[in-house]
């Protein structure tokens, strides 16, 4: 399997070494009046009272009226209209369709599609395992693609097998097949799919199996057994280890079978163990010891969906396991204080990596770079769903959230959240309207030429540089291979504010996809730089395509009572999932 075909891991990944303030000042009006100058001293003797006698209710009000520097409240002057943009949503599962019959027509069955050559491939020799048939069958369902479905389900039936003796990554089999039989199976109540993800669980099951009990990375899913990654001496990442959780709790919740939630509830309480101090995990692990390898700190590859993990685990389970959200607000807290960063021009809000150092001496530093992944996109819609939960005075908060309904937490993820959602929207802002898989944005020590980045940058009204242009720092990487994470965020920022501007934000990405991506003999393609017109094509359309990228922007025009979000929380591979409340609990604190 190529390195590019993995969703969050990245060539550019070297092998590990081991181990706002708009505050307004206020100025208080002198007053000639001695009436109101009464009222004022009665107002003051009965605030005093209060802060004497209630001071929760002191705080709350003050926070009412005169809100923490960092809250900026959702603009208003909108009409949330939560029912569906039909037009739009018809639209999507047009594009759906379009996907889906071209790889039924030339590559049924099949892991992987090429749209150009009318080809399909599979992850490796020993035959497929349903990667992408799996994975798209819950957007079927919920776009109510009968027809679809049903071809869909009799090949899982009936031609779908995991005994293939070769070695699959276990993360990203664990999220797009478990996860998209697990979904089928919560959607549909076909015992066939749980069936099938019963099987697929316990073929998985034994990259536990280590001395940490942290998964190995590969599994050989025809001979059972869990194989290290050479690649990167043995090493797990992170992010791959701390997002199979959702999926195995589930598994183990629908069959009874606590070993597959005790073995990856195990895995949390490891990282736990490794004392992260400042709530930041570096993207490494390693599976003897159980131990973090000096590594980088992202967002990104590697780093993501640990983070998202942390929130969803907590949501998951109906907020009954504290430890989760007590890990969750620590690594927010770490994010804010290390990663989250002001581009020094235009003020956009965006994220850095921590890149460790051995300095002359032996010492570690962390150096900072101003790089971001498309992937870290997920990361605005994710603050603000954890806003609205572990940074929530009380729940159900309103849509969109007031200031006295968050504590200063809350407020100060759900800004960042929001802020972030617009960076990310201006990362679109190319020639093709498409985002790059990477963006660097311009530090005053960046050393990037002016002439290649003037001002702001080329794109001139922000400082987004996008890294393939001459002089800019490396790596190259300019393409858009069909991800969904920005959607996946304006997704989750609809549902929370009833915004319009999100379906709009939405809308203009599906057109630039249909625009530039949409091969007319059928399905679509990756671009291999957004900045460039007319485009050239890379000739793979990835499995989440269909599975988030559509399923996000069908959800995003659908009603919102559709999968509402107090009901489901999305697997990483937005494979939805129900929110219960658990019988087994927490075996660490
Ligand atoms: C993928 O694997 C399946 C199952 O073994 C096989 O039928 C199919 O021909 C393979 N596809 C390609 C392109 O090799």
């Amino acid at each position: 399997m190529s390195d590019s075909s993995l969703r969050k891991r990245r060539k550019d990944d070297s092998p590990p070494s081991s181990n706002k303030r708009t505050s307004e000042s206020f100025k208080p009006k002198s007053s000639q009046n001695p009436n109101l100058l009464n009222m004022i001293l009665i107002a003051i003797a009965l605030a005093a009272l209060l802060v004497y006698k209630a001071p929760e209710t002191f705080n709350k009000l003050y926070n009412l009226v005169n809100p923490p520097p960092q809250w900026k409240s959702t603009p208003r002057g909108f009409v949330a209209d939560f029912s569906a943009d039909v037009e739009k949503r018809n639209a999507v599962v047009e594009a759906f369709k379009h996907a889906w019959l071209a790889y039924e027509r030339d590559a049924m069955g099949d892991d992987e599609y090429h749209p150009i050559k009318h080809k399909g491939s599979n992850l490796t020799s020993a035959g497929g395992i349903g990667y992408t048939v799996v994975d798209s069958i819950d957007t079927m369902i919920i776009m109510g693609l009968d027809e679809e479905y049903k071809r869909a389900k009799h090949w899982i039936e009936h031609k779908l097998s995991f005994d293939r003796d070769a070695n699959f990554n276990t993360f990203e089999t664990t999220i797009r097949v478990l996860g998209g039989l697990l979904s089928a199976y919560q959607l549909t109540n076909d015992e066939m799919f749980l069936d099938r993800a019963k099987e697929l669980g316990d073929r998985i099951l034994p990259v536990f199996d280590t001395p940490s009990g942290l998964p190995l990375s590969m599994v050989n899913l025809g001979k059972r057994t869990g194989v290290s990654d050479v690649d990167n001496r043995g090493f797990v990442s992170t992010a791959e280890a701390s997002t199979l959780q959702l999926e195995f709790k589930y598994l183990a919740l629908l069959t009874d079978e606590e070993a597959y939630w005790e073995k990856a509830e195990k895995v949390m309480k490891v990282i736990k163990d490794g004392h992260l101090n400042t709530g930041l995990a570096s993207i490494f692990m390693n599976p003897e010891d159980g131990r973090f390898v000096l590594s980088a700190i992202r967002l990104g590859s590697r780093g993501d969906s640990y983070y998202e993990y942390l929130l969803k685990q907590y949501i998951q389970t109906d907020q009954a396991e504290s430890v989760y959200r007590d890990m969750y607000d620590d690594a927010m807290n770490g994010v804010h204080a290390h990663l989250i960063q002001k581009s020094p021009r235009t003020r956009m809000t965006y994220t850095s990596e921590l890149i460790p150092e051995r300095t002359p001496t032996g010492e570690i530093s962390w150096r900072l770079t101003p790089k971001q992944d498309h992937l870290v996109c997920f990361f605005g819609g994710s603050l603000m769903l954890g806003a609205v939960t572990t940074g929530a005075v009380t729940q159900p908060v309103s849509i969109p959230p007031q200031p006295s309904e968050l504590t200063d937490q809350g407020k100060r993820d759900w800004t960042a959240g929001r802020e972030l959602v617009e960076t990310c929207m201006k990362t679109h802002d190319t020639a093709t309207g498409l985002s790059p898989e990477i963006v660097h944005f311009r530090i005053p020590t960046d050393g990037i030429d002016d002439a290649v980045a003037p001002g702001d940058c080329r794109l001139t009204t922000y400082n987004v540089e996008i890294s393939n242009r001459p002089g800019a720092p490396p790596p190259y990487d300019a393409r858009y291979i069909l991800r969904p994470e920005t959607v996946e965020s304006l997704f989750l920022a609809f549902r929370l504010t009833g915004d319009p501007r999100y379906r709009e934000y939405g809308w203009s990405i599906f057109q630039a996809i249909e625009k530039h991506c949409r091969i007319a003999s059928g399905g679509y393609a990756s671009v291999l730089n957004v900045d460039s017109v007319p485009v050239t094509h890379e000739d793979k359309m990835e499995t989440f395509l269909m599975s988030e990228t559509l399923k996000y922007l069908y959800l995003l025009f659908d009603d919102v009572n559709t999968l509402p979000l107090s009901k489901y929380v999305f697997n990483t591979e937005a494979h939805p999932f129900p929110i219960f409340h658990p019988t087994i609990r927490t075996g660490f604190s």
